[in-house]
């Protein structure tokens, strides 16, 4: 027998998340994180790892964490995430307003566009992807993408290597082509082909990236597994065009809705770890393809986005749910951090969490994969929030039901940390476009805690 779906059961949830995080609602926005207009120098209680430090003024997205709260835009995330689609999401967070019908439309016709990235898939099969960390290779296309966009290693105004090197006598026989051989060098392009010559900054670019991203990790997924890459759909939109071009089946329409929630939900999240590195690298005037590829290595980190591949690690670690209290009581032993818990600024449930929870649980009845997971990590989550939750603020955070919810999306493990990034990718760049209207460049001090005085002594008269 087969269990009718409820059409409305996505919906019903995220209207349920939105309840229950009004409920818990404790108090108002924080005033010292939310002016009109700063005035700078601003006063602020630094600790370690900038904790407390203001690093700019942004319009883009806010994070309330005493209140559990998100916003994009001015626009609570669960109405988003309800009413609106990833693309639309995209261009408020890139243009701060929502798009009439007619800007979404073209909006859309342009991502459908740069989601052919057809050379940066070409160079990027001659390097060993399938031998390389995923979030390694989706770093290195957004490299191959920036020369394919706009070919700015290859500038007309450069010196010919050839005649360059060869001021070099050392050099020359190495660097020259074979003997009689002038066209010896592989040419990407075709022959007589101009190469684009496009800046690196602007919007483009950034919708080139948003669009492009996706495209790159599914490639690189099915690379990984001995598959050719797949050609997106112009049909299908951008969550549904990921899950196609990732798993060669088109989703069905509920599936390709909870993937656009997961971007959604992904898209943007305050000063974190790898968007202020993305700023770091955009302040100084390096481009956005630079600034996305910083972004993409500190997302990898399993403190930050990396952590959703290894809940799935942890929760496999632990087993049966009625392995939780050990495992639970050896890892504070330990003093190890419990994975897919605890954050710098939600001091609350996250109310990504809030919605991911509860769609690993609906779609967890059709995925046998996850059931007994979901089982443990409901379990674990009571424990954690029983034992944690009052004393240290500790809840769970984005990452630690959406592996869940990708595994029953037909999403590997290993692409849990990419597919963050595909979404991230619209938040970086957005607010390297904010921070550059009035940009300095970072450049913070640290405390220097070693010796002065030291008298250099000669290598021969140092003892072992
Ligand atoms: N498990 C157990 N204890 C925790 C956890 C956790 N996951 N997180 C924080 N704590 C405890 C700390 O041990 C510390 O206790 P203490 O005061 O007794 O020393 C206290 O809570 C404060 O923790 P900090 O490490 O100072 O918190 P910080 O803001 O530096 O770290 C972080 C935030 C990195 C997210 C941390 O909670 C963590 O490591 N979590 C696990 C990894 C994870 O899930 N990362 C994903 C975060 S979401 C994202 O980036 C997309």
């Amino acid at each position: 027998m087969t269990t009718q779906k409820d059409p409305k059961r996505l919906q019903k949830i995220l209207q349920e998340a939105a309840k229950q995080a009004r409920l818990e609602d404790a108090g108002d926005v924080q005033p010292s994180f939310t002016h009109h207009e700063a005035d700078w120098p601003i006063e602020c209680t630094v600790g370690p790892g900038l904790e407390g430090a203001v690093a700019c003024e942004s319009k883009v997205g806010y994070v309330n964490g005493e209140k559990g709260a998100l916003v994009y835009r001015g626009f609570d995330i669960f109405e988003l995430a309800a009413r609106s689609s990833f693309e639309e999401v995209s261009y408020l967070l890139l243009y701060g307003k929502l798009p009439t019908r007619r800007e979404l439309e073209a909006f859309n016709d342009r991502l459908v566009a740069y989601r052919h990235v057809p050379k940066s898939l070409r160079l990027l099969m001659g390097f060993p992807v399938e031998n390389m960390n995923v979030m390694g290779a989706l770093r290195l296309g957004t490299n191959l993408m920036r020369q394919e966009f706009t070919s700015l290693d290859r500038l007309s105004g450069r010196p010919d290597p050839v005649s360059a090197i060869g001021s070099d006598e050392d050099s020359m026989g190495m660097e020259r082509p074979p003997r009689g051989e002038h066209d010896a060098t592989y040419e990407f392009l075709p022959k007589g082909a101009s190469a684009p010559c496009r800046s690196a900054e602007g919007t483009e670019s950034c919708l080139h990236l948003i669009s492009g991203v996706a495209t790159i990790a599914a490639a690189i997924s099915r690379i990984q597994k001995g598959l050719m890459p797949l050609e997106p759909d112009p049909e299908l939109g951008h969550a549904a065009n990921y899950l196609y071009m990732l798993t060669g089946k088109r989703p069905d329409p509920e599936s390709a809705r909870i993937m656009d929630v997961a971007l959604i939900l992904h898209a943007d999240h305050g000063m974190n770890a790898s968007t202020f590195a993305t700023l770091v690298v955009a302040s100084t005037l390096s481009d956005i393809y630079f600034s996305i590829g910083s972004g993409i290595a500190a997302l990898n980190g399993p403190l930050h986005g990396g952590a959703n591949e290894q809940v799935i690690n942890q929760l496999e670690e632990i087993g049966r749910p009625e392995n939780v209290p050990g495992w639970f009581d050896k890892a504070r032993t330990e003093n190890k951090k419990i994975i897919g818990f605890g954050h710098r600024v939600y001091k609350k449930y996250d109310p990504r969490a809030r919605v991911l929870g509860p769609l690993a649980e609906m779609l967890s009845g059709s995925c046998e994969e996850v059931t007994s997971l979901l089982e443990t990590a409901r379990v674990l989550e009571k424990k954690v929030i029983e034992e944690l939750g009052q004393d240290k603020s500790i809840y769970p955070n984005v990452d630690f039901y959406s592996g869940l919810v990708y595994t029953c999306l037909g999403i590997p493990k290993q692409m849990f940390t990419p597919t963050f990034a595909v979404s991230r990718v619209v938040g970086w760049t957005a607010r390297v476009l904010e921070y550059l209207e009035n940009n300095r460049i970072f450049r913070p001090r640290a405390i220097y805690t070693g010796s002065f005085g030291q008298r250099y002594l000669p290598i021969e008269e140092r003892r072992d």
